[in-house]
């Protein structure tokens, strides 16, 4: 049994006081204890955010990490050992608006992840397929290379204290939802390529989905067999909107 889990994407959102009001709306929620549940502030905001929380309840992630580990000379990166020694868990490893707007690619993103674990976060590794991709019927070409350069290079064995998010690219940020059954699709294609590698494993990673995840179509997405949470920006800005989400895992 996969228990289910929501994080929320804060992106480059917020300023001390939103961040701070944000956190005390979260708070004052009612979230279910039996779920897994994550914030990705941004870097900046990830101590204040860690003081808080409820850590028991609400875990801390961040956005982004260095591709190299430990300390040194690197301007302006953060490594994972920096991250994981505030006490942060996650690290969000591939998002779309990485790979297409700052030109990640399947050799940085696999980096990152290896990074993330060598550092101490648990990376969710982000998938998903632009409009024209999925238009011309790449759908699933698309994740299978994004999730074949990580498993080839850190092997099946590292999924198991990571979770991947399958994020349609036209679905983020633009209202438009993958329908249940086009979220499915694409999780159960996810599990069987694990499963080509390992089986236990495969039934074991939780798979989110990310893409204009609202309270109000939540429950519906959360009820498919392969979709174990979701991976939420905007409706994360809404401490309500957040629980709500919350509670429909
Ligand atoms: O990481 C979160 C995703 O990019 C989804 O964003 O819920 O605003 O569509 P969204």
């Amino acid at each position: 049994m996969r228990r289910p889990m929501v994080a929320g994407n804060w992106k480059m959102n917020g300023t001390r006081a939103s961040v701070a009001e944000l956190v005390e709306s979260l708070r004052m929620q009612v979230l279910p204890a039996d779920i897994e549940i994550a914030v990705f502030p941004s870097a900046v905001h990830v101590s204040q955010v860690l003081d808080g929380v409820d850590g028991e309840h609400v875990a801390v992630g961040t956005q982004d990490c260095a591709a190299q580990n430990g300390f040194g000379a690197l301007t302006g990166e953060v490594s994972a050992e920096q991250f994981a020694d505030f006490g942060c868990k996650w690290v969000l490893v591939g998002h779309s608006e990485r790979r297409l707007l700052l030109g990640e690619t399947d050799e940085v993103v696999s980096r990152k992840f290896s990074a993330a674990q060598v550092g101490g976060l648990k990376p969710v590794l982000c998938l998903g397929e632009t409009l024209e991709e999925r238009r011309a019927g790449k759908t699933l070409e698309v994740v299978g290379r994004q999730l074949a350069r990580v498993l080839d290079d850190r092997g099946v064995a590292a999924f198991e204290s990571a979770v991947i998010a399958y994020e349609p690219v036209w679905a983020i940020g633009s209202g438009l939802t993958a329908t249940p059954e086009q979220a499915q699709e694409v999780h159960a294609a996810i599990r069987e390529q694990l499963s080509r590698h390992d089986g236990r494993i495969a039934e074991g990673v939780r798979l989110l989905y990310g893409g204009s995840v609202k309270a109000e179509n939540a429950a519906e997405l959360f009820a498919m067999a392969d979709i174990d949470g979701g991976l939420v920006g905007g409706a994360s800005l809404k401490a309500d909107e957040f629980g709500a989400i919350c509670r429909a895992a």
